[in-house]
């Protein structure tokens, strides 16, 4: 299997933030993974398409959007880029879209690869329908809202079905990843690994990101 580390810009520092991207690029991290957050679906605020229009990447963005109606975001995610998408994929919450089989479609339309996000207390079924349509699927280990939080063992058996199920689909975790619970993610068939916290508070990034990918 291979196992890429999409970096979680949210434990960065905001003052700094390309020479932070920059940094876990040097570090050996495969995607930079941007968490935007409106205030409504979850509990916090973090930054939208102007912030990441600033930030400068050789490797493909991964946005995470914890936000409502997040198919009203789509070109501007887009334009945020600096060339057309290639590789860049967007992610949006089963829980946001009622209309779930549109937005993945406007997606891909976009030139995004498709992924969509369930929380912990959300089952497999909500993706059921378009599973086949995605590139990937992110499994929650946390409920999303801030960095930091404790890992949420049981959504792992989410990731086991799917992987039984889909033997070649990127299945992403996020929240609570560390050196710790990176193995448990593994075994459970997770391939793209999430990290903001343990990764941007290592003193030595590069072998943080090792130990993600080789634990
Ligand atoms: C949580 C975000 C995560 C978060 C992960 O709502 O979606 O991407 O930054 O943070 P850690 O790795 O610290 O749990
Ligand atoms: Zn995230």
């Amino acid at each position: 299997m291979h196992y890429k580390v999409s970096a979680s810009i949210l434990s960065a520092d905001f003052g700094r933030l390309q020479e932070e991207v920059d940094d876990v690029i040097a570090a050996g991290a495969d995607l930079i993974h941007v968490d935007v957050m409106d205030g409504h679906f979850v509990p916090n605020i973090t930054f939208g398409a102007p912030v990441m229009k600033c930030i400068k990447s050789d490797v493909p963005f991964d946005i995470h959007l914890m936000i409502e109606n997040p198919g009203d975001f789509i070109e501007d995610f887009k334009n945020a880029l600096d060339r057309e998408p290639k590789g860049d994929i967007l992610t949006v919450h089963a829980e946001t879209c009622p209309h779930l089989h549109r937005v993945v479609q406007q997606i891909k339309e976009a030139g995004f690869k498709a992924c969509v996000a369930i929380n912990p207390s959300t089952s497999l079924s909500a993706i059921e329908e378009v599973v086949d349509m995605l590139d990937m699927v992110l499994v929650m280990t946390v409920n999303p809202g801030y960095s930091g939080q404790k890992f949420i063992e049981s959504a792992l058996k989410k990731v086991s079905e799917l992987r039984i199920e889909l033997p070649d689909l990127d299945i992403e975790v996020d929240g609570g990843v560390n050196a710790d619970t990176v193995s448990k993610c593994k075994r459970a068939g997770a391939n793209v690994l999430v990290s903001a916290s343990y990764l941007f508070g290592s003193k030595d990034r590069a072998k943080a990101i090792e130990t993600l990918k080789n634990s």
